[in-house]
């Protein structure tokens, strides 16, 4: 019956304009949220129901998939062995932690504020699937359930600038789609300074688009005021900073050495062409046009 719902509701949702659409899907968001009893407002919404809903969380393939996408793309392999590895923003079931621990991570720490154990429960032929493709592709890894009593996992149910891990105590940090999401980046940048250890290395790969999914991956974004804009994600419940990457990358090297490697631009799309004064005014068009990067950082070390 749900399933029927949201069907119609997405077929409703595809006649209306963009504005009346956003309107729609805030008001929708906020009714989710009042319903919900353990939300984790301001985060994703994991409740097993919208997971189930989401088809990218079903298929493990693709998360390992992208894992070595990326790796090619940077042209080096992450080193995972002997570390203690924090994924920040690791989505609703577990993100890389299987391919870190077969890789040799000593500890996993996945972080996620939105996190949800029920959905642990209701996926367990995901991580039958999961655990398969690991075993053919990088090698053996224990079940689950074993991994998080060993505390070779452990879930950290807070957001990326509380961690409550200890100083220096962080090899390596990863994230997937997470730095555009994250609204006070310059807390972030502190606690990642105060966690990570003096030979710690982070692979941040950040999205740039305006996350709908159209055929113009920023019609939604250089067309408005990103104040305005901001706004509407953060009632929405999910929060996009807009930052572009050179001002990611100036945040970010407040602390840290930064390499920026950029895997997908495109500055022919017609917003990229024509966007708004402020945009137009801040940006090249070349930085207007990058779609996903990922950015190494790396402790400065004196001399
Ligand atoms: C687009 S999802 C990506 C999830 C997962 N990494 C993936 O690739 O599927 C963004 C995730 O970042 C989380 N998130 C948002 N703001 C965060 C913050 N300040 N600290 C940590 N995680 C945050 C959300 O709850 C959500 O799970």
């Amino acid at each position: 019956m749900r399933q029927a719902i949201r069907v119609v509701a997405k077929a409703g949702l595809r006649v209306l304009d963009w504005k009346t659409k956003q309107r729609v899907l805030e008001a929708a968001a906020s009714l989710r949220r009042s319903g919900r009893r353990n939300g984790a407002g301001g985060y994703a919404d994991y409740s097993v129901g919208s997971v189930d809903a989401s088809p990218k969380h079903a298929d493990p393939a693709k998360l390992i998939d992208r894992l070595f996408r990326y790796e090619r793309a940077l042209g080096e392999e992450i080193d995972f062995a002997g570390k203690t590895v924090l994924e920040i923003g690791a989505g609703p079931v577990l993100g890389w932690a299987l391919v870190g621990i077969a890789r040799g991570a000593a500890c996993y720490h996945v972080l996620e504020p939105a996190f949800n154990p029920a959905v642990l429960d209701r996926y367990a032929a995901y991580f039958r699937t999961h655990r398969q493709w690991i075993g053919r592709v990088v090698g053996e890894v224990p079940p689950v359930d074993e991994l998080l009593a060993s505390g070779a996992i452990r879930v950290v149910r807070a957001p990326a600038a509380r961690t409550g891990l200890p100083e220096g105590s962080v090899d390596l940090v990863l994230s997937n789609s997470v730095l555009e999401h994250v609204e006070h980046v310059d807390a972030l940048v502190d606690e990642l300074d105060r966690i990570c250890g003096p030979d710690a290395l982070q692979y941040h790969v950040v999205d740039f688009t305006d996350h709908q999914g159209g055929a113009d991956p920023f019609a939604h974004v250089y067309g408005h005021d990103p104040e305005e804009l901001r706004a509407l994600y953060r009632r929405r419940g999910m929060p996009i900073n807009l930052l572009r990457l050179p001002e990611l990358t100036e945040r970010l090297a407040r602390r840290f050495e930064v390499e920026a490697t950029v895997l997908l631009e495109d500055a022919s799309h017609p917003s990229v062409r024509s966007p708004e004064d402020y945009w137009r005014e801040r940006f090249t068009k070349e930085e207007l046009g990058i779609e996903v990067a990922v950015l190494k950082l790396a402790r400065r070390h004196a001399g």
